[in-house]
């Protein structure tokens, strides 16, 4: 195992912004507002049959035709810098040669050998293991995050024989039967959470439930209702605390420094298991292979996805050593988890984040983040906070700055804006979330924030504030 200043060091050629420069004079361009009438037709003959799609692509139907490094066009030839690579999944831009070229080899040689050890797979395993921080011993590979969390859960219970999971407020895992459980559940999800699954509160720097006299966050308030709820409100058959490091469809809500380190420790004194759920903010988001690195903490149990595969479907469940023999219990056969497309996707990934300094220009892209949004914060009335860590972003909205009243409409218009404008990117509830891809320059990572914030301040104007 090695630690993160060696892994961080091990570059070949390094971040070469010139790759990924773009001519701001062409990059966004608008000549049809989106959604365009070629879109527009696709999208109504596309929804006919395709049904269930996401608020996002409700709100702006736009049909995508290209994407290249930081960059969408549409089929009406609208041009965009994408600023939410994707879904949170295109972290090294869309169709990075190096993965593209990998995928495409494995699909002329091998596509599919079950759970079969393949070449590839042995050298994505062994890669894993060597960057990684921590003490990882065991992998599974799946297909979506969903299964790797419900891998997971599997392997929670075989480890400790136990069958109780806390989970958080607000936290996102997947929708399946036990991953849906772990999080908030509406009507899309069905009448009930399965037994044995609670969820507790977290702590929210912006909005905290438990302060000091001082008003400041009390991690430890926290802890102890855990403590409570747990003697009043399970079995004590906890297997494990599952939670995602940052929260990423809530908003970008950050932990205070404190919590993951007094979490580890607390679930060590309780035999409860850590799981991570990084499917969202794992390898480089947050300028680290895993976001809990940002608080030297090790999970039990760390789940990988999105990024992973940098949009080709691979995703992983990594145990710690003293896990290994547990999970090797649990059949990590499917159909599709590990198959040498996506082994091969998954380590060109790792070996872009190495070869080109990643982790450490993600953290570069933080510190002109954290100034700019700072800045706006300054500017206008509306922002409440600003969030960032590595790649990562949240700005929240509020009606007024004593009150912290969400501000839902602000947040839906300064999103239709800055979509009109040439930005793709997330809707928003009150919570403005940005995840660019961790190869953008400095200069086009300037232009979608100059597209932000021109944008808040027209919504501000609209809204009379
Ligand atoms: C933290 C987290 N876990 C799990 C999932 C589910 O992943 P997938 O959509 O690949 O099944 C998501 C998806 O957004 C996520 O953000």
């Amino acid at each position: 195992m090695t630690n993160v200043a060696e892994t961080q060091k091990k570059t070949t050629g390094g971040y070469d912004p010139a790759k990924y420069d773009l001519d701001l004079n062409d990059w966004p361009t608008i000549v049809a507002p989106p959604p365009g009438p070629k879109s527009q037709e696709i999208h109504a003959k596309t929804a006919k049959i395709m049904k269930g799609l996401s608020g996002q692509v409700r709100l702006f139907p736009v049909v995508f035709s290209e994407g290249k490094g930081c960059t969408l066009t549409d089929v009406d030839g609208n041009k965009y810098i994408d600023f939410s690579s994707g879904i949170y999944v295109t972290t090294l831009g869309h169709c990075h040669p190096k993965v593209s070229e990998a995928v495409a080899k494995w699909a002329h040689r091998l596509m599919n050998a079950h759970d079969f050890t393949t070449p590839v797979k042995h050298a994505l395993l062994e890669k894993m293991m060597d960057v990684l921080p921590g003490d990882f011993g065991g992998v599974q590979l799946y297909d979506s995050g969903t299964t790797a969390v419900e891998a997971a859960l599997r392997t929670a219970r075989a480890a400790s024989g136990k069958h109780e999971f806390l989970s958080c407020f607000a936290d996102f895992h997947g929708k399946s039967g036990g991953s849906v459980s772990l999080a908030r559940m509406n009507k899309i999800y069905g009448p009930t959470r399965a037994p044995g699954f609670y969820m507790i509160p977290r702590p929210d720097t912006y909005r905290p439930w438990w302060t000091r006299p001082d008003g400041s966050l009390d991690t430890e308030k926290y802890l102890e209702f855990y403590d409570k709820f747990i003697l009043e409100g399970t079995t004590n058959q906890v297997a494990a605390i599952v939670l995602e490091p940052i929260q990423g469809w809530a908003g970008t809500i950050m932990p205070p420094d404190d919590f993951f380190p007094k979490l580890r420790k607390w679930c060590d004194e309780r035999d409860i298991l850590l799981v991570a759920d990084e499917v969202l903010t794992s390898m480089g988001r947050t300028g680290k292979w895993l976001a809990v690195e940002n608080w030297d903490t090790t999970p039990d149990i760390v789940t990988l996805g999105k990024g992973f595969g940098n949009g080709f479907p691979v995703t992983a469940m990594v145990v710690r050593e003293k896990y290994a023999e547990a999970v090797d219990k649990i059949s990590a056969s499917t159909s599709y988890g590990g198959n040498p497309m996506a082994c091969a996707a998954a380590l060109a990934c790792i070996e872009v984040i190495e070869e080109e300094d990643l982790l450490n220009h993600a953290k570069e892209l933080e510190k002109f983040f954290v100034k700019r949004l700072e800045q706006m914060k300054s500017e206008h009335p509306i922002i409440g906070d600003v969030r960032c860590l590595g790649c990562l972003m949240g700005v929240e909205l509020v009606k007024d700055r004593s009150t912290k009243e969400p501000f839902d409409q602000a947040g839906k218009l300064v999103y239709q804006r800055a979509f009109s404008k040439g930005l793709a990117w997330i809707p928003a509830g009150h919570i403005l979330r940005m995840s660019p891809p961790i190869v953008m320059t400095e200069k086009v990572a300037a232009k979608a924030m100059d597209i932000i914030d021109e944008s808040i301040g027209e919504v501000e104007k609209e809204l009379g504030y």
